[in-house]
């Protein structure tokens, strides 16, 4: 496993709905709608340096993503802002943090799925920990083919950062099974989506080829990457890209804010050249890190 418990977060203050609590004390209802049905939406943020990273795209994609599922109450920019500065401060954190920011639709009269339950407005749960990359960004990860497939948007859209996460906690269990770091998912025509938990970069003969976002999550990292590669002059296409593409690229590489830009080293037993420390992967991935600690959004004291 990847991920270890860190002493650092034993006594960590957490922000739920209105103010602060000691971890012991940080608490939401049984009667909470993510509870009931995981009906909340989240975002995963992460601090450099002082700074929260791309802290206004992650606040957008966040109140975009409870619009969508109707939620009513949402808070406002400013609110958001506020409840994460306050428990950064709350912690000292200033680098080497990562966010858990989760907007459930709020704690409901009782027991059931209908929304209008919810009576009591949305919760703003902001969760921030040390935590470094989760992954081995040089020594880079493995991945097998799930045979669970990313959700079309014909059921649930991947343009909404909810937290049904359960098919991509599904292809999780089986790379687990079978020795791997994650697991790459396919939509329902067989494409390549993404991976349970990041976004998906291949790179053939001196293009950058991802693909299209319709059944991955429009990731923030994958924008910021494919800006980057076009600022480099490098040709990027989103588009149908098959595992039998991914097989046979010259570098692979994941994308998220929990573990940045990640090599892939093996899908499927079939190795992946990766020539990562002189091919184009290093190029983005440097001025990648230029911005993660030249930019975002500077912690008010
Ligand atoms: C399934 C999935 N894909 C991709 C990503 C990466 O998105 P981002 O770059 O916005 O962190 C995430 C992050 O939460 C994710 O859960």
């Amino acid at each position: 496993m990847k991920q270890k418990f860190n002493r650092k977060n034993s006594r960590i203050k957490i922000f739920i709905k209105d103010r602060l609590y000691e971890r012991k004390d940080a608490k939401i209802s049984v009667f909470d709608s993510s509870v009931q049905g995981g009906d909340a939406v989240w975002e995963g943020l992460r601090v450099y340096n002082g700074k929260i990273f791309c802290f206004d795209e992650h606040v957008k994609r966040l109140r975009e993503s409870a619009k969508s599922l109707l939620f009513t109450e949402i808070p406002a920019r400013k609110f958001i802002i506020e409840a994460v500065t306050e428990t950064l401060k709350a912690n000292n954190m200033n680098d080497n943090v990562h966010i858990r920011l989760t907007l459930t639709r709020g704690e409901k009269i009782t027991s059931g799925m209908d929304p209008r339950l919810n009576k009591n407005g949305s919760c703003l749960i902001v969760l921030a920990e040390w935590k470094p990359p989760v992954y081995d960004n040089k020594s880079g990860i493995k991945l097998i083919t799930s045979h669970i497939c990313r959700n079309s948007s014909r059921s649930l859209d991947s343009k909404i950062h909810h937290n049904n996460l359960l098919n991509n906690i599904l292809a999780k269990i089986e790379a687990n099974i079978s020795g791997a770091d994650d697991a790459l998912m396919l939509d329902i025509s067989g494409f390549v989506a993404e991976t349970n938990a990041a976004n998906i970069f291949m790179i053939k003969d001196g293009n950058l080829n991802t693909p299209a976002a319709d059944a991955c999550l429009p990731g923030i990292t994958r924008k910021l990457v494919l800006d980057i590669a076009g600022n480099l002059g490098i040709k990027c296409f989103e588009k149908n890209l098959s595992v039998t593409e991914f097989y046979n690229a010259d570098e692979v590489f994941t994308t998220g804010t929990m573990g940045e830009l990640t090599p892939v080293t093996e899908i499927d037993g079939r190795k992946i050249i990766n020539n990562i420390n002189s091919g184009i992967f290093r190029k983005i991935e440097t001025k990648f890190r230029e911005l993660t600690l030249n930019s975002g959004y500077k912690i008010q004291n």
